[in-house]
This record gives C-alpha cells, structure tokens and sequence, in this order.
C-alpha cells in the first residue's frame, strides 16, 4: 500500500516533469521526454526553484563544462558570454533540455555495454560525463531513475526510455 502510494507520487512528478518537457521534444533529438523527465526526477525532484550550488545549476543541475559543450545556448538574445548566460540557460527547462540534447548528441554511448544506447546509459553521462560514464552512479540516483522509468513502463507509456 505504501510501495502505491510511493509509485503514485513518483509518476505524479515525473508526468510534471514530462509537461514541462514535451513540448521541446523533436524527431532528431536523441533523449525521450520520459529519459529527460525522470533524469529531472532523480537528480533534483524535478525542483524548478532556481538554483546556483556546488558547482552545478538549474532542475537538472548541469555545470557550465556541461552547459558549453552542450552548446553554450542561452535565453532569449543573451550573449553566450555574459556573466549570467549559463545560470540563466540551464534554469530554464526548456533550455536546459536543449542543453542535454546537444550534450547527448555530441557523447552519447553504450556507458554499459548493455549492446544500446538508452537511458540508463543517457543517465550516467548525464551525471559522470562523457569520459567518465562507465563510474559508478550514486545509489539514490540510480534507484530513483530506475523507479521513475519502472512506473512509465507500468503506464505503458507508448514510448520506451
Ligand atoms: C527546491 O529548491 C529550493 C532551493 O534549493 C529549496 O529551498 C526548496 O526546499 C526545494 N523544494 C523542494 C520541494 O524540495
């Protein structure tokens, strides 16, 4: 009954975390909006309050190697080079995806070699890099991806992580 009503709360964010991301989801971009969405989940709640801390940024909490290898975009006419730029880019969720999107493009790779690129392997770039994916991931990390992932397989979502 708890186990439930844990399940329940996990795909309640999570399907928030899908609204906010959807919308930005196109044909070419490599990370479904489940991945991204439950990426969000494990890594911050999906938390949109802005946040600056221990060398990371934004809902997905992205440093700004992350940020200028995923392209360096911005908000709106900003310059790639104001001081701001990147705060403000990867506290965005739009822009943030976008920022993950290019990143996945750029460095996406079997991390597992499980024989697919998917988004387990999406998840461990995401959090150790593109040189590094192959660590280990924190136990919380992991668990609350593999919960968020499990509960959309279970809704049958028509579209696999
Ligand atoms: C969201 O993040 C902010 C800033 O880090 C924090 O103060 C707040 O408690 C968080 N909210 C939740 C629901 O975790």
């Amino acid at each position: 009954m708890a186990a439930n009503k844990l399940c329940c709360t996990l795909v309640f964010g999570a399907l928030l975390c899908l609204g906010l991301v959807a919308l930005i989801q196109a044909q070419d971009k490599p990370v479904t909006d489940v991945c991204l969405g439950c990426i969000c989940e494990a890594i911050s709640g999906c938390n949109q309050t802005r946040f600056c801390g221990g060398g990371v940024c934004g809902l997905f909490r992205i440093t700004w190697a992350y940020w200028s290898d995923g392209g360096k975009l911005t908000l709106g006419n900003e310059s790639p080079q104001s001081e701001d730029a990147y705060a403000n880019c990867v506290n965005d969720p739009y822009c943030a995806a976008n920022t993950i999107q290019n990143y996945m493009t750029k460095f996406g790779q079997d991390c597992n070699k499980d024989g697919g690129i998917d988004c387990y392997d999406y998840a461990a770039i995401h959090k150790l890099g593109g040189y590094g994916c192959g660590g280990e991931l924190a136990y919380q990390y992991q668990t609350s991806l593999q919960s968020c992932l499990n509960s959309f397989q279970q809704l049958d979502v028509r579209s696999g992580p």
